[in-house]
């Protein structure tokens, strides 16, 4: 069929824009393009953000820390997994990293110049238990007692993840790691002893981050520490140790920190987004959520497998109790979900799923790393779906962000306009959801500066700020202008 040809006029009425005035200036108005331009700067802003929305950026210990070896700490599971010829794309490891270790205080002035209120780290567990278990290492836990410190004095608030994947190397040799519920246990004590000396100040915790990346890409696909490519009834038994150790923690915590400290997840939930927003679709989109996450989420949230979960996994089912489930199940505070990218597009299907998973096109647009493709309304579909199908009433979305290439221009400034441009998008999406009452109440912008990317190694940037590894010196990237922007306009910048 040929393609019918607009004229730019008529194309400009389809858009819209002669009714929003933007692009014509009306004959006659005597209104010359400076004060239009001027006129349009000063214009209302979109609603913004709740007046109480927390923003904040977020790490994580064995990304950015370094000091590997001070102060006691013991080696942990990405130490070892990093010595593996080939493990990490550019044979780095995080001996070093950004040595946010001895550089924290520099780091959270960075913070501050962005008017962010709450930053999000995580504990290395084998800082504070260099064996994973048995004598406590009190000069381990001291960092975080100055870290801690030097946040609240500076007006921000800290909010800790307990377990961001980097397990005490004894406990890989001596159990198996998440192979055995032992691991689980150590969790619950570790996450015990913490609760009760960082509680005073600290006011959230996050248990596990990711379940879903730990359990596959370290035990599963082998491309994440500790490496291992189990069996699928394996891997489905890690899994549940992972979701008893959160719940245990979970319980840990109530039991040994302050009142009032609150408690839940940092999840990257599969994403499902309707194809088309139909009721239809939206409906099926909210069913795969539920049957896609079952051995995360839904059983934390629910207190059971699905039965489609447990009738596909047939005997290679996990093995548990039913005292296992009211653990895992075990009450908290809020969701933290770490939205990327979409995982599924679901259009509704008369099937038993009641769903089809669409396959993606190959044109389907990536951001510099090809596994992140973007699709801002997942930063919308994904809170609103766990609002409803749990009743959650509290939501902080505990990551979002994008590697950039990042270069220099000529005037030694990153235009990282990719990042902005993803960013806006998202957090459009994100401002769609609490105008609409999705519970959503903070977001933590991954990252505040460029880290060790895992099997990545130094390849993708993911920062605010660019780090150059070699003299650790921190520049802001264009982004960090544009989150600041949106900070201080608590609106999209
Ligand atoms: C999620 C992980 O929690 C974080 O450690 C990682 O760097 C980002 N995704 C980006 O891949």
């Amino acid at each position: 069929m040929p393609f019918k040809r607009f004229s730019r006029r008529q194309f400009g009425k389809i858009a819209g824009w002669s009714a929003l005035g933007t692009s014509v200036l009306p004959a006659g108005s005597g209104l010359a393009q400076s004060d239009a331009d001027t006129a349009a700067r000063n214009r209302k802003p979109l609603p913004g953000f709740p007046s109480d929305f927390l923003w904040g950026t977020a790490t994580s210990a064995y990304q950015i820390e370094g000091s590997v070896h001070e102060d006691g700490r013991g080696p942990s599971i990405w130490d070892r997994f990093a010595e593996k010829p080939g493990a990490i794309a550019d044979n780095s490891n995080g001996d070093i990293a950004t040595d946010h270790y001895r550089l924290y205080k520099q780091d959270i002035q960075l913070m501050k110049t962005l008017g962010a209120k709450a930053y999000r780290f995580s504990i290395a567990w084998p800082r504070i238990f260099p064996d994973g278990a048995g004598a406590p290492n009190p000069e381990g836990l001291d960092f975080y007692n100055h870290l801690v410190d030097e946040l609240l004095a500076n007006g921000i608030q800290p909010f800790a993840t307990l377990y961001h994947w980097d397990l005490p190397q004894t406990l890989q040799d001596r159990f198996g790691g998440w192979t055995s519920r032992d691991t689980s246990k150590a969790f619950a004590d570790y996450a015990a002893h913490v609760t009760a000396r960082l509680s005073d100040r600290v006011k959230h915790f996050f248990t596990i981050n990711e379940c879903s990346r730990l359990v596959h890409l370290g035990h599963e696909y082998g491309a994440d520490a500790p490496g291992l490519k189990l069996s699928p009834s394996d891997v489905k038994q890690v899994r549940h140790n992972v979701a008893l150790g959160h719940g245990l923690a979970v319980q840990a915590i109530r039991a040994n920190g302050q009142a009032g400290i609150k408690v839940g997840p940092a999840e990257n939930a599969v994403s499902c987004i309707p194809a088309v927003e139909t009721p239809a679709n939206i409906r099926a989109a909210e069913l795969a959520t539920r049957e896609l996450n079952a051995g995360y989420l839904t059983v934390m949230l629910e207190g059971k497998y699905t039965d489609a979960y447990l009738a596909q996994a047939g005997k290679a089912g996990p093995k548990y109790t039913a005292e296992d489930l009211r653990i895992i199940s075990s009450p908290i505070d809020f969701v933290g979900l770490n939205v990327y990218m979409p995982d599924h597009y679901v259009v509704a299907a008369d099937n038993e799923r009641g769903f089809t998973l669409a396959p993606f096109p190959k044109s389907f647009p990536h951001m510099k790393a090809t596994w992140l493709r973007p699709g801002p309304e997942t930063m919308y579909w994904v809170p609103r779906h766990v609002a409803k199908l749990w009743n959650v009433k509290s939501i902080y979305i505990t990551e979002n962000g994008t590697s950039g290439s990042d270069q220099p221009a000529a005037d030694g400034t990153i235009y990282d306009v990719d990042r902005i441009m993803y960013l806006r998008n998202y957090l459009t999406q994100l401002q769609r959801a609490t105008s609409e009452g999705v519970p959503v109440h903070g977001y933590f912008l991954w990252s505040l500066m460029d880290n060790f990317e895992w099997s990545d190694g130094y390849q993708e940037r993911f920062g605010l700020y660019h780090v150059d590894f070699e003299t650790q010196r921190r520049t802001p990237k264009l982004s960090a202008s544009f989150y600041r922007e949106t900070i201080a306009r608590n609106a999209v910048a």
